[in-house]
């Protein structure tokens, strides 16, 4: 078996290398003149079919599209091309359209996707693209080790969408000055959906969140009639009238017209507006659980689903059946029987245990969904939670609140953290054996058999 991979494989280095002397010089022409124009990568979608081209001019025989020796390249029509923006205007030539909250946008659905039309290989695909947008304060954070684990939430997000194909944006600039702390994410998603007219999603993440289950994907379907989407139990808002009847901080919302009303609405009642203080007394007369007497954006939230029911209730989608975003207290202590459940799973199942390429990740994701999806899926449940979120933990400013004794704080945050890495690591051939330590060991062959 390994001797006919071999053979077959240095059969093909040959072709590959047939073919290669054949266009070389071709290749090097067109290499040449392109760099010129500007230094491109040779991952770029142009050169792959630029080289599919020169195949089949050269080389007759169907041979793989082969640029480097033993190596093949299906061809590439639907890749997003980075190099194409044709001259006729578009809403970014109008100088009336303000990327700022305080200009209204009219007409965004036309506008986007007029765009859309003038660049198909971004058209392609749209409905079910993801910008994940995230950020943090534009200073050092006062918790001296407050960087060092803002970096770590990064990075956990960059894994996650480099395991799915998603672009990933973090801002560090405040936008509009007196939007500060919770308020400051508004003008950045407004924003972001000016700048990635490509991407039917933003999913704004709180740097205090991270993913703990990298395998799972939102279930985008379920959302087809939803704008937007927050975790949330619809019983607490309407009828308990609670202010924790929802979470702002993560949040999935469409990159259309309703969204942009909608943010213009919310942050509305935010401080950078006259009525700040009198939606500060509404809210808490709403919401009579909510601690502090600011406006803030998630009680804002809670306020429109609630009271203004008829205008935005049915576009907003509350998500209770998984941790959309989860509370970390009634999560970081299950971690370590999470681990055993799936490596119980992984011996019982040959094909979760083979080592695979970090790219095909979501393959086996598909496989091991139906061993974990009878575990069910929230509190109590030995399922990977999707999202765990250190709310009231402060990690930058180390502001936690009383409630929690620091050291819970930051050794739940470090738990999530290798527990999350883990997932990623195992990808690269190691793993963190202790979720309370970052150090590692190679990972054996066929592990956890
Ligand atoms: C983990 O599993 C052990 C053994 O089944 C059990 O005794 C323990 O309570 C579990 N821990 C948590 C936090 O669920």
């Amino acid at each position: 078996m390994a001797k006919s991979v071999r053979n077959k494989s240095s059969l093909w280095f040959s072709d590959g290398c047939l073919f290669l002397g054949g266009a070389f010089s071709a290749l090097l022409l067109v290499w040449g003149f392109w760099s010129f124009i500007a230094p491109i990568p040779i991952t770029d979608p142009n050169f792959d079919s630029v080289s599919t081209k020169l195949k089949t001019l050269k080389n007759p025989r169907t041979v793989p599209s082969t640029v480097i020796c033993s190596t093949s390249a299906a061809e590439t029509t639907t890749v997003p091309n980075l190099r194409h923006d044709p001259p006729e205007a578009t809403f970014y030539d109008d100088p009336e359209t303000s990327y700022t909250l305080d200009k209204p946008m009219k007409n965004w659905d036309e506008k986007r996707q007029e765009w859309l039309n003038r660049h198909p290989s971004f058209s392609a695909g749209a409905k079910s693209r993801i910008l994940l947008v995230t950020g943090s304060q534009p200073t050092p954070c006062k918790n001296p080790i407050g960087d060092h684990l803002l970096l770590r939430f990064f990075k956990n997000k960059v894994d996650y969408c480099r395991l799915h194909g998603y672009d990933i944006f973090y801002n560090n600039a405040l936008l509009q000055p007196k939007m500060h702390t919770y308020w400051a994410k508004y003008p950045v998603v407004r924003a972001a959906m000016m700048a990635h007219p490509e991407a039917e999603w933003i999913w704004w993440v709180d740097s205090d969140a991270l993913f703990t289950d990298m395998e799972f994907k939102l279930p985008l379907n379920r959302y087809k009639n939803h704008n937007l989407i927050v975790h949330g139990w619809p019983t607490l808002i309407h009828e308990a009238k609670s202010w924790t009847g929802l979470n702002a901080g993560v949040f999935l919302i469409r990159n259309c017209q309703w969204s942009l009303d909608f943010m213009d609405v919310w942050a509305s009642m935010g401080p950078q507006t006259p009525s700040y203080e009198k939606w500060g007394e509404k809210l808490r007369t709403t919401f009579k659980d909510k601690a502090f007497p600011e406006s803030d954006d998630q009680t804002g939230l809670a306020y429109l689903i609630a009271v203004e029911k008829e205008k935005w209730a049915d576009r907003i989608y509350l998500e209770s059946e998984y941790y959309f975003e989860g509370y970390w207290k009634e999560i970081v202590e299950t971690y370590e029987n999470i681990t055993d459940k799936y490596h119980e799973v992984e011996r019982k199942v040959r094909s979760l245990r083979r080592r695979h390429a970090e790219k095909v990740s979501e393959s086996y994701g598909a496989v091991r969904e139906p061993y974990v999806m009878v575990a069910g899926s929230g509190r109590g449940s030995w399922r990977r939670p999707f999202i765990t979120h250190f709310t009231g933990c402060q990690p930058c400013s180390g502001n936690h609140n009383a409630m929690y004794s620091p050291d819970a704080c930051w050794n739940g945050m470090n738990k999530a953290l290798i527990f999350a890495d883990n997932q990623v690591l195992r990808k690269f051939g190691y793993v963190h054996p202790d979720l309370q330590d970052n150090s590692v060991s190679p990972i054996p062959f066929d592990y956890p058999a």
